[in-house]
């Protein structure tokens, strides 16, 4: 017994140590959430400091990964006959190893394309995407939760025009490449969810209606279309309040939740050189993918300042020494508090024409200016699990008391100022 004493002392250390280990891979697990980070797969196999502080951090940090470049069509498939799956490979062996989830990206691109894909005529396109998605996701089955089926099918000016500029998918086959794609990879792995992935479409504008409206329509024609992918390569805003930063995104999400698809931020970085307006971005956006039990994905679009495609605009959550910013902390925290967020709903910002509500700053409260014209106006607060909590009918004589609520600072809907609420981003 004697002996065994300093053995149990030990591993009680042990325990704390091990579990005062805070990593956002621990907190999202215990939320459901697949925080992923695209791979810079050269790391993978390598052997230098630099990739073995990469991989460390890749399987503590997150549970799910993306390959940056390794699974295009370029890097595949370079003829017809000769597939290299080994760079991808290593990245899906290293994934599994450290039970990771792996999103495929990407299958019908404009870039990156080998050349033999992308040659011929409109039959012959179409024969070599379906040999191409049978290949690639035959290769994967069962090893890829999602794919991004059809990446920026929309134009780069944001107008939501399809994307003719280099894209022999849509110039030589049409627009209806989109649906072909989608039906073939369907059954080329029928357990896999398929996403059309798209940048630009973080809020309401033309490309965004365009992909709503795509969307819609081949859910309305039985395409098998599972999910929209934000890609989110934003710029910071300064005061993510003022700016409406989590209202315009929840607004732009919910169409798409709403019309029964499953929503993922898919290559999320934020250009900014204002690590603490950078962090309250990347607060805001985590915050509106929690607040959807459909967006179940968040994947941040590398792990180092110095490797990102941007890297001059200092984009991601560790500085190119691989230390942590205050995006990571702001992450982490989000994920260890699921703080429930205030959210007015839209009747309530179209009801009160001039977006008012009032907040009584003596006694927290808040109530609609002027009932006998804009009627009731609905608040819902919702944890970050997406689940509603609490609904609540406001009245010019029914004032509603905060001070049992935490409204999340900067996330709200509501702009606490001069003793008045405005909603954000109202019309
Ligand atoms: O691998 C070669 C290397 O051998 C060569 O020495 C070097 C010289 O430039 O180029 C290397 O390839 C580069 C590759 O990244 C790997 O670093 C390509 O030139 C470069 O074009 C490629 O850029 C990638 C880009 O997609 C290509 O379109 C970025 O890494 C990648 O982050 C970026 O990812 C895209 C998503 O797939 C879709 N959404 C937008 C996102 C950002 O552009």
């Amino acid at each position: 017994m004697r002996l065994l004493k300093p053995f149990y002392l030990l591993l009680v250390c042990f325990i704390i140590t091990a579990d005062a280990q805070e990593s956002l891979r621990k907190y999202a697990d215990s939320l459901g959430l697949n925080i992923g980070v695209a791979i810079r797969e050269s790391y993978i196999t390598g052997t230098g400091s630099s990739a073995t502080t990469h991989n460390n951090i890749v399987k503590t940090e997150f549970n799910t990964v993306v390959c940056e470049n390794a699974m295009k069509s370029q890097n595949l498939a370079y003829s017809k006959t000769t597939y290299n799956f080994s760079t991808a490979d290593n990245v899906v062996d290293f994934a599994i190893a450290n039970k990771m989830k792996i999103r495929g990206h990407t299958l019908v691109w404009y870039r990156q394309n080998a050349q033999w894909l992308i040659s011929g005529d409109r039959e012959m396109l179409l024969a070599n995407m379906k040999y191409h998605i049978e290949k690639v996701m035959g290769h994967y089955r069962g090893k890829i939760y999602q794919w991004d089926v059809v990446n920026e099918p929309f134009d780069e000016a944001g107008s939501g025009k399809f994307r003719t500029d280099n894209n022999p998918w849509q110039t030589v086959i049409g627009e209806d490449y989109i649906d072909s794609a989608f039906v073939y990879a369907h059954a080329a792995d029928p357990g896999c969810k398929l996403y059309i992935n798209e940048f630009g479409t973080t809020f309401p504008g033309p490309k965004s209606e365009a992909l709503y409206d795509k969307v819609k329509e081949m859910l309305d024609n039985g395409i098998p279309v599972h999910g929209v992918g934000f890609q989110c390569h934003e710029g910071a805003v300064e005061d993510t309040v003022a700016a409406g930063l989590y209202a315009g995104i929840k607004y732009n999400f919910n169409r798409f939740a709403e019309l029964g698809l499953d929503l993922a931020v898919t290559e999320l970085d934020i250009q900014s050189s204002d690590p603490k307006a950078q962090a309250d971005n990347y607060r805001v956006y985590l915050q509106v993918a929690l607040s959807f039990p459909q967006c179940r994905t968040f994947v941040i679009w590398g792990v180092s300042d110095k490797d990102s495609w941007r890297s001059s605009g200092t984009p991601l959550i560790y500085d190119g020494n691989f230390k942590p910013k205050p995006a990571y902390d702001a992450l982490l925290a989000v994920l260890k508090d699921p703080t429930p967020v205030v959210l007015v709903d839209r009747r309530a910002r179209r009801l009160t024409k001039a977006g008012y509500l009032v907040y009584d700053r003596a006694n927290n409260t808040v109530r609609v200016n002027d009932p006998s014209s804009n009627g009731p106006a609905i608040m819902e607060m919702f944890d970050l699990r997406g689940a509603r909590i609490a609904k609540v009918t406001l009245r010019a004589n029914n004032p509603l008391p905060l001070s049992s609520m935490k409204t999340a600072p900067g996330t709200a809907l509501i702009r606490v100022k001069d003793e008045v609420v405005r909603i954000a981003r109202d019309k």
